[in-house]
C-alpha cells in the first residue's frame, strides 16, 4: 500500500498568528489522541507570508514527539520556475528552498484561472522542483464543459503527460499527482467515489505507459474538491486514493484533525499490520475503561476564547492629521509591544502549568505542551525584536525627515 496523504490547502487564509494557533492545537491535538498509523502523511500549504512562520514553529517546537507521525510537510501553494529574475510578485523554486520548503502545490486551478499558465509553463514548476530534490504536488482536473462532453479522461491525460514530461523516473516519486475537477472545488459535494477511482486508474495507467509498472504503482493520485470531515472516509477507504487535497475543510483545525485521525483509524482497521504500537494500547485502553475517550479537541475551545489579533492594517485606515506625523511608526511600535507582551504572557503560563504537571505526575506530556508554548513564545520575541527593530528605523527615518524639513538657521534673516 502507497502511504496516505492528507494535505490541506489554506489559499489566501490564515495570518500569522492564526496559522501558529492552528499548528499548536493540532499538535496538542494529535498528542493527545495518537493517530494509529505511521502509514500517514500530513501537509499544510500557508500563505507566502506564513511559511517560515509554521516551519520555524514545528522544527521548535519537537513536532509529534510523542505520536506516530514524525512529520508534517509545509508546502507553498504555487513557485516560480526561475531560481531568480525580473518576475514581480513571485517566488521562485530556489527562495523556498533556501528557506527548507521544500514541496510546493503547482497548476492548481484558481492560480490556472488567474494566471492562465500553459501546460508547459506548469511543466517547468514541475522539473525546476524536482531536479532540485523538492517535491511537487501537481493538480489537474477537467472543467464543466470538459465533463459535459465525455471528454474528461483524455484531456486530464493529456495534462499528466505533459505536465511531468521529462521527470527523471527517479523523481517521479517525489510528484504526487492531485485530480481536482473543477466543477468540485467550492462546491457542496464532491464528485462520486466510483468516478475518481476510474480517473485515477487512468492515470495510473498513463504513468506505465510512460514510466514503467512500478512507477505507476509508487506514484500517489489523490483527489480534491468539496471534501469535508463528514464524506471523506469513502474516499480515503479506497484503495485506489492515496489521499486528499482539502480547502474549507482544512481551515478548521477541527476537520483537519478529524479527517487525519480518521484516515488513520481506516487505515490501522484495514491494514493491521501497518497499525503502530498505539493502535493496539489504544484498543485495550477502551476496552479497560469502556468508556469514550477525552475528546481532545477541548483545545480549539481555549484558543478560540483568546484575544482576537490585532488589525495589523489599522494604522492604513485612519485619515493622517499634522498630530501624526509617526504615524506609520506608531503602529509599528504597538505591534513591537504587543508581541513582546504576548511572550511575557506564554512564558508566565508556560512555567506554572509545567510545574503544576509535575506534581500530577503527568510532567512529560505537560513538559511537552510546555516546549510548544515556549517555541511559540521565542517565535513571538524573534518578532518582537524585529518589530522593535523596525519601529527604531522607522522612527529614525521620520526624525530625519522633520530635522530636513526645518528652515535652515544659517540662512534666517539673511534676506
Ligand atoms: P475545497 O477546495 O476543498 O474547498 O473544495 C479544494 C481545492 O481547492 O483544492
Amino acid at each position: 500500500m502507497r502511504r496516505k496523504i492528507i494535505i490541506g490547502n489554506w489559499k489566501m487564509n490564515k495570518d500569522r498568528k492564526e496559522a501558529i494557533n492552528y499548528l499548536m492545537t493540532l499538535n496538542k491535538m494529535l498528542n493527545r489522541s495518537h493517530l494509529l498509523t505511521d502509514e500517514l502523511d500530513l501537509a499544510l500549504a500557508p500563505s507566502y507570508l506564513c511559511l517560515i512562520a509554521c516551519k520555524t514553529y514545528i522544527a521548535r517546537a519537537g513536532w509529534f514527539t510523542r505520536n506516530s507521525v514524525s512529520n508534517i510537510i509545509i508546502s507553498a501553494q504555487n513557485c516560480n520556475s526561475e531560481p531568480s529574475g525580473n518576475y514581480t510578485g513571485c517566488v521562485s523554486y530556489a527562495q523556498l528552498k533556501e528557506e527548507g520548503i521544500n514541496t510546493s502545490i503547482v497548476g492548481h486551478w484558481e492560480v490556472r484561472a488567474l494566471e492562465h499558465p500553459t501546460e508547459e509553463d506548469i511543466n517547468k514548476q514541475v522539473l525546476a522542483l524536482t531536479n532540485n530534490g523538492m517535491n511537487a504536488i501537481l493538480c489537474v482536473g477537467d472543467p464543466k464543459e470538459v465533463s459535459d462532453a465525455h471528454n474528461s479522461v483524455s484531456y486530464i491525460l493529456n495534462q499528466v503527460e505533459q505536465d511531468i514530461k521529462g521527470v527523471l523516473i527517479d523523481n517521479l516519486p517525489n510528484v504526487i499527482i492531485a485530480y481536482e475537477p473543477v466543477y468540485a472545488i467550492g462546491q457542496a459535494d464532491p464528485i462520486a467515489v466510483g468516478t475518481v477511482e476510474a480517473v485515477i486508474k487512468e492515470i495510473r495507467n498513463k504513468i506505465k505507459d510512460l514510466y514503467n509498472e512500478a512507477a505507476a504503482n509508487s506514484i500517489r493520485i489523490v483527489y480534491g474538491g468539496s471534501i469535508n470531515s463528514a464524506n471523506y472516509n469513502n474516499y480515503i477507504s479506497s484503495e485506489q486514493i492515496d489521499g486528499l487535497l482539502i480547502g474549507r475543510s482544512s481551515l478548521d483545525v477541527t476537520s483537519f484533525y478529524d479527517i487525519a485521525y480518521g484516515t488513520s483509524q481506516i487505515i490501522a482497521k484495514n491494514y493491521p499490520s501497518l497499525g503502530n504500537k498505539y493502535y493496539v494500547l489504544k484498543q485495550k485502553e477502551i476496552a479497560a475503561t469502556n468508556k469514550p475517550l477525552p475528546d481532545p479537541r477541548h483545545h480549539v475551545k481555549d484558543l478560540n476564547a483568546k484575544e482576537a489579533s490585532p488589525d495589523p492594517n489599522a494604522h492604513l485606515k485612519q485619515q493622517p492629521t499634522s498630530e501624526q506625523p509617526n504615524l506609520s511608526a506608531n503602529a509599528t511600535q504597538d505591534w513591537a509591544s504587543k508581541w513582546a507582551k504576548d511572550w511575557q504572557d506564554a512564558k508566565a503560563t508556560g512555567a506554572p502549568a509545567l510545574q503544576e504537571a509535575k506534581e500530577q505526575e503527568r510532567s512529560k506530556e505537560w513538559s511537552e505542551e510546555w516546549a510548544t508554548t515556549k517555541a511559540s513564545a521565542i517565535a513571538n520575541e524573534d518578532w518582537a525584536s524585529k518589530w522593535a527593530k523596525n519601529w527604531q528605523d522607522a522612527k529614525a527615518t521620520a526624525t530625519n525627515n522633520q530635522e530636513s524639513a526645518l528652515p535652515d538657521e544659517s540662512n534666517v534673516g539673511n534676506k
